[in-house]
C-alpha cells in the first residue's frame, strides 16, 4: 500500500490543489488529504468545513485505482505521515518562489522523519499564481474567481460572505 499524505491549510482548496492531487492519483494507491487544524491563522473555513467541503469535491474525481481521503491534523507533518504510515508528503510546487519553503520544510520533514520521501508535483502553469490567500482576497473584495476554485467551494465562499460569518 503506497499511502502519501497532501498537507495544507486549504483554507480553501483551490483549482491549484486539485491540479496537484490529480497529478498525485497515478503514483500512489491511497492520498490522505491531510487538513492542517490551525485556529491561529484565523480561517476563512473551520478544519470541519474544509474537510467536508474537500471531501464534497473528491467524490467528483474519477479515481480508479487510487483512494482519496480527507482528513485533519494538529502538530507536526512528519508525526501525522508516520501515524497514517505514509511513504510521501506530497506538496505543490507554484513558481521558483516556492522553492526556498518547500526545500526547508521538505528538509527539516526529512529530518524528523528519515523514512517519508517528500515528493515535489509542478503545479498547472494556469494556476501558477493561484493560493487561497489571494482567491480569498479577491473574493472578498467582489472580484471573479472562476476558474480558479471549484464552483462547490466558490458557493461555500458565497454562503458564508451571505450569512456574514
Ligand atoms: O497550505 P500551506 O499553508 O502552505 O501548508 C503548510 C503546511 C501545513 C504543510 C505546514 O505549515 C506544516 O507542515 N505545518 C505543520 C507543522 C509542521 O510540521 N511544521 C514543520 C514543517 S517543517
Amino acid at each position: 500500500m503506497r499511502r502519501a499524505i497532501f498537507p495544507g491549510s486549504f483554507d480553501p482548496l483551490t483549482c491549484g490543489h486539485l491540479d496537484i492531487i490529480e497529478r498525485s492519483l497515478p503514483l500512489f494507491d491511497e492520498i490522505v488529504i491531510a487538513v492542517l487544524n490551525n485556529p491561529e491563522k484565523n480561517p476563512m473555513f473551520s478544519v470541519e468545513e474544509r474537510c467536508e467541503m474537500i471531501g464534497a469535491v473528491l467524490r467528483e474525481i474519477e479515481t480508479e485505482k487510487c483512494l482519496l481521503t480527507v482528513d485533519s491534523f494538529s502538530g507536526l507533518t512528519a508525526d501525522f505521515a508516520r501515524k497514517k504510515e505514509a511513504i510521501a508528503i506530497v506538496r505543490g510546487i507554484r513558481a521558483v518562489a516556492d522553492y526556498e519553503y518547500e526545500l526547508r520544510m521538505a528538509l527539516m520533514n526529512r529530518r524528523l522523519e528519515p523514512s517519508i520521501e517528500t515528493v515535489f508535483l509542478l503545479a498547472a502553469e494556469e494556476y501558477s499564481y493561484v493560493s487561497s490567500t489571494l482567491m480569498k482576497q479577491v473574493f472578498t473584495l467582489g472580484g471573479r474567481v472562476e476558474g480558479l476554485i471549484p464552483k462547490a467551494i466558490e458557493a461555500k465562499m458565497r454562503e458564508k460572505a451571505d450569512s456574514g460569518n
